[in-house]
């Protein structure tokens, strides 16, 4: 496996390649979710690159840049373990050289859900991701589905674009209690870890009563809400129930549809949803 901090050390490693490239962007501290994605790239790509960068313009003023999770380590461990060709560790200074000007900034896609509660955020995200894709102009790149709308937003761009990139959405990996694995949950102490399964039950709850022909958004909603506020330590953020490729609020479901949460369960910020189709 090849570490490099460098665009001018993956230039040279390109020209000599063969084969298709599948990309993974991370920010690091590598779980069980991430790892998914490492082996779907590993499978359906002959060399795969992992990039682990913790993106300073996708975090707002106050947001935890400065404690985000580091473990390069293990990290670097288990990405030989999985057979990861390459790895990009690039400084700040790498991607963000000093004159840096230009932002990607998505559409209507990214107004809503972590566009309100999060401004600039997916503008950060895009920009990033944008730069790798342009870096690596890799044929495949893996994102999870617990960002659902992280996901929607880098597939419009790389369509929009024309950036040549398939994105592949992978599926959100799950603690036993339902908790969607994420970095920010090493933020959670014991009693809010305990709570924070409280956003898999809501969501399994309004899936239970989709299959079972509940098809009205504000019912299925208040049926989430009542589960939500029982535990005292969650916070809701947003509540959606939308299109699975607009994200436009429904009222009611005709077919298929994306219900989203966002909770602050103490310190953390925790992001879920829930695919619902017939
Ligand atoms: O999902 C993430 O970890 C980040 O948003 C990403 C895609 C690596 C961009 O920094």
């Amino acid at each position: 496996m090849r570490i490099i901090e460098t665009i001018a050390e993956w230039k040279l490693i390109k020209r000599s390649s063969r084969g298709s490239w599948g990309l993974i962007p991370t920010m690091g501290f590598l779980h069980d979710g991430h790892l998914s994605l490492i082996r779907r790239g590993c499978s359906e790509n002959e060399n795969t690159i992992v990039s682990i960068f913790i993106n300073p313009t996708q975090f707002g003023q106050g947001e935890d840049l400065a404690q985000y999770p580091k473990a390069i380590e293990s990290d670097l461990e288990a990405l030989r373990r999985e057979g990861v060709d390459v790895v990009f560790l690039p400084s700040t200074q790498e991607m963000y050289p000093s004159g840096f000007d230009t932002l990607v900034v998505p559409g209507d896609l990214a107004i809503r859900l972590e566009g309100r509660s999060r401004p600039n955020h997916l503008t950060g995200v895009a920009t990033v991701v944008c730069k790798l894709f342009s870096i690596f102009q890799p044929d495949r790149a893996y994102f999870g589905q617990k960002d659902f709308q992280q996901y929607l937003v880098i597939d419009r761009i790389s369509r929009d674009l024309n950036l040549g990139v398939e994105v592949v959405l992978g599926e959100t990996i799950r603690s036993s209690d339902g908790l969607a694995l994420s970095s920010r949950n090493s933020y959670l102490s014991d009693t809010e870890r305990l709570a924070a399964g409280i956003l898999y039950q809501a969501l399994t709850k309004a899936h239970y009563l989709y299959r079972n022909g509940a098809r009205n958004c504000k019912d299925l909603k208040d049926a989430m809400m009542s589960i939500i506020n029982s535990e005292h330590v969650v916070s809701l953020d947003y509540l959606s129930i939308g299109n699975v490729e607009t994200l436009d609020e429904l009222e009611v479901i005709e077919t298929t549809a994306i219900i989203t949460i966002a909770a602050w369960v103490g310190s953390a910020r925790l992001i879920d949803n829930i695919y619902l189709s017939e």
